[in-house]
């Protein structure tokens, strides 16, 4: 792969992230190492305080040894990558049908209210919020993904206290705000698992991520 960037000015992947990066790409065969830029991309943007600026876009390219548009062309197709700086929380709203249906328009209010416009950054630097499509958990929905995390079943007091404590820098909660554990129906005569199984199972749960 190719090393570029020696500036200490340009953006050049931190000794730490090289390592990921290199991980990654002993993943696919050889000959076929381009296929990891996704996760290139991912780990550039984290290094870059979440989003992508064209020159680091540019610097993955080169760093696969391939033309500048191919990584334009990803980083530009997937809403998981940001094109212009966001706040240290960023919310992905989803907006798409299951979601719509279980009132995601009231969090797209308060998400408008408290923030202000779609991919605007607060002055504080706090807060943007973009919305998206289908985030894959609409058996929870509405679903709203902050930063690496998700955050279920909301109602627009929820999405409120959770801006507040985020601005207070208080902890929030992640996951289903109806207590569910996983993605079981509320009702507890349709569950087919007892708690305690589902509990198992969710100990045992692997959270996603690019790791060492
Ligand atoms: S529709 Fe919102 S998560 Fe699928």
């Amino acid at each position: 792969m190719n090393e570029v960037n020696k500036n200490k000015n340009e953006f050049c992947f931190s000794s730490k992230n090289k390592i990921l990066v290199e991980n990654e790409l002993k993943k696919y065969p050889k000959g076929r190492e381009t296929s990891a830029i996704i996760s290139l991309l991912w780990i550039a943007q984290k290094q870059n305080g979440g989003w992508l600026s064209t020159e680091i876009i540019e610097y993955v390219a080169f760093y696969l040894n391939i033309p500048k548009i191919r990584s334009m062309e990803i980083a530009t197709f997937y809403s998981m990558f940001n094109l212009s700086p966001v706040g240290k929380y960023h919310f992905q709203m989803c907006g798409t049908t299951p979601c719509m249906l279980c009132g995601s328009d009231s969090l797209k209010e308060v998400l408008s209210k408290k923030i202000g416009a779609q991919s605007s950054v607060t002055d504080d630097k706090l807060f943007s919020w973009i919305e998206v499509e289908c985030l894959g958990a609409c058996c929870n929905a509405p679903v709203i993904q902050i930063n690496d995390d998700y955050y279920e079943d909301l109602h627009s007091s929820d999405l409120e206290i959770i801006l507040d404590n985020l601005k207070n820098n208080k902890s929030i909660k992640d996951g289903s705000y109806k207590k569910r554990i996983s993605s079981e129906p509320l009702n507890k005569d349709l569950k087919m698992l007892t708690e305690d199984e589902i509990q198992e199972m969710v100990k045992n749960r692997k959270k996603p991520g690019i790791s060492a």
